[in-house]
């Protein structure tokens, strides 16, 4: 797919979460298309086809992300990150009545924790080099208020909270920290929820009669990690076809 090319992204090294498939995958492609060090952590088996993407170089991380002490030791095995991308979520259906004490710790481990765990080992290295870039995936489901997502959506919510509380507290040192919100992404996982005739219902929905791809929402990311983002922080930035 056509994008711009951001000079400045060339050589940076790049964390994207959850990089192995969907949204992730695609991100894993444009930053390499851009000749950036990307790093991608997963639990899937890595895909061969990436090892020689784009301009740049491709790295894969097996890490479960819930595991605290697995996520701090990759990160710093990387050593030290121009662009974290907290992309990775798992957006399993639930009801009220199946909520226990340890099904919703185990939801904002996989939903809500490692963004801030992850933000926490890499803002020392920014900090001392004065720039840095955070990007945060959020989800239009809670605007919307969609329905069996309850935990799923309390997580992507807090995450718009922490954009901003992350904003305020590294802008000092010139981190900028921004969340980007998609609307609904045509990904392999979302074909179990989605068929052709809910497709349908949402494009009818959207402003723009289209669907939206991966490549729309790496477009919108890689403007935010790149320093014509310069000013741009504690925001969210939609990638809906004006859904919502
Ligand atoms: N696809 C959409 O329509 C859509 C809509 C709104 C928001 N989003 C958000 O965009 C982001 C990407 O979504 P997607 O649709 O590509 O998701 P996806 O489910 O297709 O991919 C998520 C990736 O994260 C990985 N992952 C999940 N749990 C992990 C763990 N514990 N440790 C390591 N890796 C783990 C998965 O293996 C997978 O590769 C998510 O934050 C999601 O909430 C997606």
């Amino acid at each position: 797919m056509p994008s711009a090319i951001y000079p400045d992204l060339e050589h940076k090294r790049v964390v994207i979460t959850g990089g192995g498939s969907g949204i992730g995958a695609g991100l894993v492609e444009a930053f390499a298309e851009q000749g950036a060090e990307v790093h991608y952590l997963d639990i899937l088996e890595p895909v061969e086809r990436r090892s020689d993407a784009g301009r740049g170089s491709v790295h894969f991380h097996a890490c479960d992300l819930t595991d605290a002490k697995a996520l701090a030791g990759t990160l710093s095995e990387i050593g030290d990150i121009d662009v974290l991308i907290n992309n990775a979520a798992n957006d399993d259906r639930h009801r009220l009545e199946d909520i226990t004490p340890e099904y919703w710790d185990e939801r904002m481990a996989v939903n809500l924790r490692h963004l801030v765990l992850a933000a926490r080992e890499v803002a020392p290295a920014m900090r001392r080099r004065g720039s840095g870039a955070i990007i945060n995936l959020g989800s239009i489901s809670w605007h919307l208020g969609q329905p069996d997502l309850l935990l799923y959506e309390t997580a992507k919510a807090g995450i718009e909270g922490l954009t901003r509380a992350l904003a305020s507290d590294l802008g000092g040192d010139g981190i900028r920290v921004n969340c980007v919100i998609p609307g609904n992404v045509k990904t392999p996982r979302q074909s179990r929820w989605y068929g052709p005739e809910d497709e349908a219902q949402i494009v009818t929905e959207q402003k723009l009669k289209i669907r939206i791809h991966p490549h729309h929402v790496a477009a919108m990311v890689l403007f935010l990690a790149s320093d014509a983002a310069a000013a741009c922080t504690a925001h969210n930035y939609w990638v809906d076809a004006g859904w919502l």
